[in-house]
């Protein structure tokens, strides 16, 4: 036989010679939860090996993903009151702020990121604020564009707006220009998805809607030529990176988004895609090592530059070992 693939699988070393790709702890953004009190590193039962910090027990862990290998993390706050608005996103004093000076001080390299979105925030739970059962999205924006400034003030390298409203990479980008922060930059959830993988972080979050569904913002699971459309606005825009959210089931849109566009690209690889790992293999029905770099290869591989990922911590460290 002329052609034998199998010669290029004959050995480990041959088939690392030949493997087309890798993936690095520099590729992993980490979300941590940030909530109130002191010395707090509370298990989320969703989730497991995944914790609720307080502020001050950010430091430690912000040092030992550093040490890692892991440049980036993406910070979701548990605010101590919430409200129609959401008014606790912007505050100076905010769980969110107080834990970017914590990380930028006692790790000036990590790359901090905040996730910019109001259902945490809301007593009812929606991404934004409500007229009558709908969320009005340009009154949306101006909220967003507040708590955007008010990450970047606490010294926030990029921030993340999660919540799919119309105009919002636009509206920040020129908020934060105006204010002086032309160098912080903006990671835009451009295709988020009306998804049922987000279940566990809802949980971690406490931001389950208190009624209805958020498919009125996020996008139909079933479009694809969409995800490009909202990919280039939010490029137009002045979104720095983009992203799409979920990974596992969305594959073919970060193929297609890698396609579409020069910037990098990153994926999120949610809390829903981790706990099912974590649940089967806890069951002994599968081996999670191995899925969890299956998958982080499977999102690598079809076009992320970067992934956000509860397995940052433990990938990481499988990969120093
Ligand atoms: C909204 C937000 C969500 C996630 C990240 N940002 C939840 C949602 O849209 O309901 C989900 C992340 C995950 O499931 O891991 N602030």
């Amino acid at each position: 036989m002329l052609i034998r693939p199998r010669r290029l699988r004959r050995s480990a070393s041959i088939r690392e010679m030949v493997r087309e790709t890798a993936v690095f702890p520099s590729d992993f953004i980490a979300p941590l939860f940030v909530i109130h009190g002191n010395g707090a590193k509370e298990p989320i039962p969703s989730m497991p090996g995944q914790f609720r910090f307080s502020v001050d027990a950010l430091g430690k862990e912000a040092m030992e993903l550093r040490d890692l290998g892991i440049m980036s993390v993406i910070l979701f706050g548990l605010p101590d009151a919430k409200d129609a608005i959401g008014s606790r996103s912007w505050a100076d004093d905010g769980v969110v702020q107080r834990a970017v000076r914590e990380i930028k001080e006692k790790v000036p390299s990590m790359v901090v990121i905040t996730d910019v979105c109001l259902c945490e925030y809301t007593d009812h739970g929606h991404c934004g604020v409500l007229k009558g059962s709908d969320v009005d999205n340009d009154a949306t924006v101006e909220l967003l564009a507040r708590q955007a400034l008010s990450h970047a003030g606490a010294g926030a390298d990029m921030v993340a707006p999660s919540d799919m409203m119309d105009g919002r990479i636009g509206a920040i980008r020129r908020a934060l220009d105006a204010e002086g922060f032309k160098q912080t930059g903006i990671m835009a959830y451009s295709a988020k998805y009306a998804s049922g993988f987000y279940g566990p972080f809802r949980d971690a979050a406490d931001s389950a809607p208190q009624f209805g569904d958020r498919a009125g913002y996020q996008m139909d699971p079933a479009n694809a030529r969409e995800a490009l459309r909202e990919v280039r606005l939010d490029i137009e825009e002045g979104a720095d990176i983009v992203m799409v959210k979920p990974a596992l089931a969305y594959l073919d849109i970060l193929r297609r988004v890698r396609m579409e566009t020069l910037l990098p690209l990153a994926a999120y690889n949610v809390s829903g895609e981790y706990s099912m790992v974590k649940a089967a293999a806890q069951n002994g029905w599968i081996d999670g090592k191995r899925v969890m770099f299956e998958i982080l290869t499977s999102i690598k591989r079809a076009g992320a530059d970067l992934i956000l990922t509860y397995f940052a911590r433990e990938a990481a460290a499988e990969l120093q070992a």
